[in-house]
């Protein structure tokens, strides 16, 4: 059975990347994976204090929400990230957590001296988000902090679903094929991690 993590990055509980994840959540569901869902904005978590007390065993020293959420990670086969274009990036809620992945960073690169050369995905990646606009480049910001990101935590962008023009809370549900191709790449991310695991 393949277990996904799934990280809703908007502080919107029922907004358009929420809603959006919650299909792709029930897609790999109904394929049987076992989907642990992370609300970042209901969990306290510091920003990365850039105080590198993760240099002693690659443990991030700020104890708080952040460490159920890295080993969920840690123990899944996918993960599935939402959030919202702010800025042209992920959501500060969103980044608040990366950067404090930044102890896998360090556990990986210099306490375990991994080469760039032996790096393997050992999980696959879905990333949803939304912007308010129409731009060529909306997404260009948020997909490069994602793959960056997605690198640190051993993940491979599987797929990313983007979508423009969504800005009040529920334009998502104008869009009955946005949320069925979420649902879709759930059940297809899922189909292809019971198979490899
Ligand atoms: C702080 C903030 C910054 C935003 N920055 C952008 C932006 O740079 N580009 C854009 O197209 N939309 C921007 N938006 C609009 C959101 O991306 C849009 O409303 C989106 O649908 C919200 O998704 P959600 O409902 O999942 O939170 C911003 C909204 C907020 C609140």
């Amino acid at each position: 059975m393949a277990l996904i993590t799934a990280i809703y990055g908007s502080p919107r509980r029922q907004g358009n990347t929420s809603r959006l994840l919650q299909q792709a959540v029930a897609g790999a569901r109904d394929q049987g994976a076992a989907v642990t869902e992370i609300v970042l904005r209901d969990i306290k978590i510091a920003p990365c204090m850039e105080i590198y007390g993760c240099t002693e065993a690659g443990e991030c020293v700020i104890q708080d929400g952040f460490q159920p959420i890295r080993d969920s990670i840690l123990a899944s086969d996918g993960i599935m990230l939402a959030s919202p274009i702010f800025f042209y990036t992920v959501s500060a809620h969103t980044k608040i957590f990366m950067d404090r992945c930044q102890s896998l960073w360090v556990k990986k690169y210099w306490i375990d001296d991994l080469q760039k050369e032996q790096w393997v995905s050992k999980r696959q990646g879905l990333f949803i988000s939304a912007g308010a606009t129409h731009g060529k480049k909306l997404f260009d910001g948020a997909l490069l902090t994602v793959r960056y990101f997605f690198d640190v935590i051993d993940t491979a962008l599987w797929r990313s679903l983007l979508y423009r023009g969504l800005d009040f809370e529920e334009d998502v549900l104008e869009h009955p094929d946005y949320l069925e191709a979420s649902y879709t790449a759930g059940q297809t991310l899922a189909t292809l991690l019971n198979r490899t695991t």
